[in-house]
């Protein structure tokens, strides 16, 4: 099969690209680069298209080259502290309706990026019958994906899913910074023999996902029963304490935990994916407890190249 990855140099799309060649399909990335990089890439067989999604003329790109057989569209601005609306509306949302007017043109199905981000401060477990509420801008851009998505899906013969992905983590985050997860984070913090640092009293919690149940998630979308936008977690939540626990114990460290007040008004304290219907639709089950992906992980990032 032939394969469009935008956003393919970035944490997710390179772990979905080295699997799609890894499965032997053709792949073609688009990635400006603003936040992924070359390194995730290392081992790539396919064509690299360096270029801002939202500005792109894909028909004219791709005139005269064999169709896709389906577009996976992760290419967003994903760091979330991003406070310039005009911008984060641009890059992410034009970048979408470029890939639908594309995919609408030639028949092709489209599983895209969207994000918990969306429920804003909705009660936990999260559902996709909750109403969008966004905390920020770029939950509001990926709740417009989800009505573009929902719009050009009526009467496509093809699908359109999207995917609410909730906290990932995972290899090929590092190059993300400071939005890299909160395991990466309290990692480094914990291999540079500082204590792990969280507000108090760390019984805040997430919905942690491992990055290979995503790339699985993505895949599975391509036979989605219909379109629509669905959760992807582990359909677990895991507090603070608990992932420090985990890395504490696997790196065999003696850190004491330090907590400090948090400085923030407003706070979501608890995510929890309900993945009722990512199962129904996509068949979609998590293979990685939140543990066996914290392990995987931590092998990966102590013997890089094993
Ligand atoms: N990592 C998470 O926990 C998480 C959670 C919810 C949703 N998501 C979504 O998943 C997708 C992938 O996120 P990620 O964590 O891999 O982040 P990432 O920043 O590593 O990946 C995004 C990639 O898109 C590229 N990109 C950004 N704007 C572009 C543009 N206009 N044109 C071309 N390329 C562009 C970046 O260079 C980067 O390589 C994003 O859509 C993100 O919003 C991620």
């Amino acid at each position: 099969m032939r394969y469009l990855v935008t956003g393919g140099a970035g944490f997710i799309g390179s772990n979905l690209v080295l699997r799609l060649e890894k499965d032997r399909h053709d792949v073609t990335v688009i990635d400006d680069l603003s936040s992924g990089h070359f390194k995730n890439l290392i081992g790539f067989r396919g064509d690299f298209f360096a270029e801002d999604l939202s500005e792109m003329d894909l028909v004219a790109t791709f005139d005269r080259k064999p169709l896709f057989d389906a577009i996976f569209h992760q290419a967003s601005i994903t760091d979330t502290t991003v406070m310039d609306q005009r911008l984060m509306m641009r890059r992410n949302v034009e970048g979408f309706h470029r890939v639908i007017e594309y995919a609408l043109r030639y028949q092709i199905p489209v599983v895209y990026a969207s994000s918990a981000g969306v429920y804003g401060a909705n009660p936990s477990p999260q559902s996709e019958d909750q109403s969008p509420s966004p905390l920020n801008v770029y939950g509001f851009s990926k709740s417009v994906l989800d009505n573009v998505a929902r719009k050009a899906a009526t009467g496509f013969s093809r699908t359109i899913v999207g995917l609410r992905y909730f906290n990932v983590f995972g290899p090929g985050e590092q190059f993300k910074g400071a939005a890299a997860s909160m395991i990466y984070q309290l990692y480094r913090q914990m291999k540079s023999g500082k204590a792990p640092r969280v507000f108090k009293w760390g019984e805040q919690g997430r919905d942690f996902v491992y990055v290979r149940d995503v790339v699985e998630a993505n895949i599975l979308a391509l036979s989605a029963r219909h379109s629509g936008s669905f959760n992807i977690g582990s359909g677990s939540e895991t507090s603070f304490n608990v992932l420090i626990d985990t890395i504490r114990t696997a790196l065999g460290l003696d850190l004491k935990t330090e907590y400090f007040d948090n400085p923030y008004d407003f706070y979501q304290e608890h995510t929890c994916a309900s993945i009722d219907q990512a199962r129904e639709v996509l068949g979609y089950t998590p293979r990685y407890s939140v543990p066996d992906g914290i392990r995987d992980y931590l092998d990966y990032l102590e013997h890089p190249g094993r």
